[in-house]
């Protein structure tokens, strides 16, 4: 059937701007990390992409790896794409990345010119795209020159193959290397997709002040811990649930003392009439620095939830000093090696 968008679809959605550029971002992004690769579904990706449209989620974050298998994830964006959104091409904002392992030998990984742009060429191939709207340096490489890395960057966009470009998980020294670096080129940083939930606060140190000041958005990445941070595992491991399966939410993550802190935000969340879950969104976005807050979904249920949190995106400062109490380090930053240098 043909796929009609509901009319309504811009009401209610905040949308914010991406650092000092033109581009909006709605508050709520939706990644296709997991749950959209050839191991799903077609119909039930489909249901979850188009209802998100129709929530007026504009932005669907990819990258060349996601699946399983790798690359499955934009194989089926495109079949989406080509089923229900292409009309609607001039109203998405689509990102890819490349920096992890892709394919075998020594020009399939890391950042390197000949990487990074033959990677950005097979993700546009996939996705049956002329051009992204933001491309990603996916994990900072120690090996490369960071200037060789920028200037692929720099180039797909000059190549039109890209409208924006980005980086994840770069330390606050190496971002404000790479923003001078793109900047001499004349192709600003738009956007830094950093990791950052309740049990991951990183950024706030250091990364935060960085790209206020260089004018660089943050579409913060995980704001669920994977899943740990909803009703998921309040009560063990379900069956299909990310930690029960092969993926990269181990069951080891779910400790003892990090259930019990997850047990404590669970309660404050239900005394302000939310789920755990709207609560951890809301909360990624209670810093005007961030632009976005991108998280995954394994069913319209879930996404509905997800976005329900934007209609309560306010705190006090006693719960606020409450949540400080339980939303501590837990050791679940799996990105931390690219952002240690
Ligand atoms: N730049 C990077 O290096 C990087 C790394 C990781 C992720 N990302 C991006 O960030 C996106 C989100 O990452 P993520 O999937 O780890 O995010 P997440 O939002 O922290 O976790 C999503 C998972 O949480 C569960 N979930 C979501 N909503 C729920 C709800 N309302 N109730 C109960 N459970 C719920 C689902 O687990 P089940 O599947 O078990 O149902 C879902 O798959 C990715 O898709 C990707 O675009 C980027």
């Amino acid at each position: 059937m043909t796929y009609t968008p509901h009319p309504g679809r811009y009401e209610r959605m905040p949308y914010k701007r991406a650092g000092r550029s033109g581009l909006l971002l709605p508050a709520l992004s939706l990644g296709l990390w997991n749950n959209f690769g050839h191991d799903h579904p077609l119909e039930t990706s489909r249901a979850i992409v188009r209802r998100a449209f129709d929530l007026g989620i504009t932005h669907f974050d990819l990258a060349n790896n996601y699946g399983p298998p790798y690359g499955s994830a934009e194989e089926n964006f495109g079949k989406l794409l080509h089923l229900d959104l292409a009309p609607f091409r001039d109203e998405l904002v689509i990102s890819t990345k490349a920096g992890y392992d892709m394919w075998g030998g020594p020009y399939g990984e890391w950042g390197s010119r000949k990487y990074v742009l033959a990677s950005l060429d097979q993700s546009l191939g996939r996705m049956g795209l002329d051009y992204v709207d933001i491309f990603y340096s996916h994990r900072f490489d120690p090996e490369t020159p960071l200037e060789e890395t920028m200037g692929a960057l720099d180039t797909a966009v000059r190549q039109g193959k890209a409208l924006y470009v980005g980086i994840s998980s770069y330390s606050a020294r190496k971002t404000r290397e790479a923003a001078a670096i793109l900047r001499a080129l004349g192709t600003p940083l738009l956007i830094h997709q950093p990791s950052y939930s309740l049990l991951n606060r990183w950024i706030e140190a250091e990364l935060l002040d960085t790209l206020a000041d260089e004018g660089i958005g943050c579409i913060g990445f995980s704001p669920l811990a994977q899943g740990m941070l909803t009703d998921r595992y309040l009560g063990g491991i379900p069956e299909g649930a990310r930690a029960g399966r092969e993926s990269t939410l181990s069951p080891a993550l779910l400790t003892e003392e990090t259930m019990s802190k997850v047990q404590a935000l669970n309660q404050i969340a239900g005394r302000r009439s939310q789920t755990l879950a709207q609560m951890a969104l809301a909360w990624t976005l209670r810093d005007p620095r961030m632009t976005s807050t991108l998280a995954g979904a394994s069913s319209v249920a879930q996404l509905e939830e997800n976005v329900a949190a934007l209609e309560r995106l306010d705190f006090s400062g006693e719960e606020l000093t409450e949540i400080d109490r339980y939303a501590t380090e837990s050791n679940i930053n799996l990105w931390a090696q690219s952002s240690s240098v």
